[in-house]
C-alpha cells in the first residue's frame, strides 16, 4: 500500500478509536495497537511520557523495553531535547542510542506537544535499515497531534 493511503487509513481508524474517549493511557494503548497492526516491518511501537528530566515508558507493543530514558540521551531523549522529529536510518550510528530490542536497526521518534511543551514521544523501531522517511515522519506527526488534541493530560 502507498504510504499516503496507509496514513489516510491510520488517521481514519485513529479518529474512530479516539472518538468519545479522552483518557490518555487508554488512547495511547489503542493507538500503539493500531500502529502495530497497520505499519509494516516494525518490531516496537509505543509511548514514553515526560516526567521532569525523564521519559517514562507508556503503552506499547513489542518486546519489554527500558522503562526510563533520560532527556538529552538516546534517540528519544534527543528528540525531546531538540524539540524535533528524528528519523534514524541506522541506530548503530546514532551516538548514545539506547538498544531496548537488539533487532532494531532504524527508528522514528516524534515528540508529543501540548501547548508548546513536549509531554512525551511516539517511538517506532524497525528491524530494517532505513525503514522510515519524511512521509512516515509527517504521517506520525499528524497522528501525534490528533492524539494530543483528543486526550486529556497525562496524570
Ligand atoms: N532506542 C530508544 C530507546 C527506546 S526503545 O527503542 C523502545 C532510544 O535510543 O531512545
Amino acid at each position: 500500500m502507498e504510504k499516503v493511503e496507509l496514513y489516510r487509513q491510520l488517521g481514519e481508524q485513529a479518529r474512530g478509536l479516539l472518538g468519545g474517549e479522552r483518557d490518555p493511557i487508554a488512547n495511547a494503548a489503542n493507538f500503539s495497537a493500531l500502529m502495530w497492526e497497520m505499519l509494516p516491518d516494525i518490531n516496537w511501537a509505543g509511548f514514553y511520557f515526560r516526567k521532569g528530566r525523564w521519559l517514562v515508558l507508556g503503552p506499547f507493543q513489542g518486546k519489554p523495553a527500558c522503562s526510563r530514558l533520560q532527556v538529552g540521551h538516546g534517540v528519544c531523549g534527543t528528540a525531546v531535547a531538540k524539540s524535533q522529529t528524528l528519523v534514524v536510518p541506522d541506530v548503530h550510528k546514532f551516538d548514545g542510542h539506547v538498544a531496548c530490542d537488539e533487532a532494531s536497526n532504524s527508528e522514528l521518534v516524534v515528540p508529543l506537544v501540548r501547548f508548546g511543551m513536549i509531554i512525551g514521544v511516539i517511538d517506532i523501531d524497525s528491524p530494517k535499515f532505513d525503514r522510515f522517511d519524511q512521509q512516515d515522519a509527517k504521517g506520525i506527526e499528524e497522528l501525534a497531534e490528533l492524539l494530543v488534541l483528543r486526550s486529556d493530560e497525562v496524570p
